[in-house]
């Protein structure tokens, strides 16, 4: 009987949202490590937009580099199928004994594929180890550069996908103080309306493809009305007009509690 060889780690490396220098160090030395790469596509054999970024940096792909087909669909059969493919691949891989290194664009724990294949992958091999290396979300890069401030002192600041629709977000604005509205692509138009009605176009930019050559900052928002826009856009909103609650001041509140349990001299 042939031995099961241990099973190689599963690492996530967060890449970044496009500039290889954003990649870092701990993702770039992972990549050189002799691990296996895994590497992101929505259709077989398309480029990976997550595998330029290392490109770009220098890095040449390794022949034995494997894609996983990710459709960007949500006919729920073909998705199913897709991730079931994905995840018999991996285990597949790790089964040979050597580490995988999974390739994400921006950061591996914001909306990102690494979470979910790691928890398939976790269910058929529960002992599987799995790192994740964090790394540079598209917000961040985002806000800087376009000279955005996400928060400040006691603000609030909250990432949400934009299809979540126009009355979620106009709820959201009045509960925060800076949204990153991630996945905006198909509501544009919508978003846009809804900043003209609350008059905060002035305060709102969108960024495409930041960090990837052809990255586009846009300030004036309203322009991009029926525009075709990149999937891999935001838009970063301010809303400088919220009426805050009163805060809480936690450490005067610890204070006196501490001195009201105090023993009496
Ligand atoms: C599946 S999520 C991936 C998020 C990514 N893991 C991160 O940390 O930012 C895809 C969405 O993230 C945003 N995004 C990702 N990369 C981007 C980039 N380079 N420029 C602008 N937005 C980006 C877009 O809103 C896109 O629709």
């Amino acid at each position: 009987m042939t031995e099961q060889k241990p099973y190689g780690k599963l690492i996530g490396a967060s890449l970044g949202p496009g500039d290889p220098d954003l990649i870092t160090r701990r993702a770039w030395s992972a990549l050189q490590s002799g691990a296996r790469w895994l590497y992101p596509v929505k259709k077989a054999e398309e480029s990976s937009y997550a595998l330029s970024i290392v490109e770009r940096g220098g890095i040449a792909v390794p022949a034995d580099a494997v894609e996983l087909v990710f459709p960007m669909t949500r006919d729920a059969d073909i998705l199913d199928k897709a991730w079931a493919r994905a995840a018999e691949q991996t285990v597949a891989l790790l089964g040979e004994g050597r580490d995988l290194i999974f390739l994400v664009e921006g950061d591996a724990s914001t909306f990102a594929t690494f979470g979910h294949l790691a928890r398939v992958v976790r269910e058929r091999i529960p002992t599987i180890q799995v790192e994740t290396i964090p790394g540079v979300s598209s917000f961040a890069a985002a806000a800087a550069a376009s000279g955005v401030t996400l928060a400040e002192e006691d603000e609030t600041f909250a990432i949400i996908p934009a299809n979540y629709g126009i009355e979620v977000i106009d709820h959201l604005l009045d509960e925060f103080d800076t949204l990153a509205l991630l996945k905006v692509k198909p509501m544009v138009d919508e978003v846009v309306e809804l900043l003209e009605r609350r008059e905060l176009l002035a305060t709102s930019v969108f960024v495409e493809k930041v960090g990837a050559p052809d990255e586009r900052i846009v300030d004036d928002v309203a322009s991009l009305k029926g525009e075709k826009v990149n999937y891999l856009s935001l838009m970063l909103v301010q809303n400088p007009k919220r009426v805050r609650g009163e805060l809480r001041r936690g450490c005067r509140k610890r204070k006196e509690a501490a001195d009201a349990s105090a023993p009496e001299a």
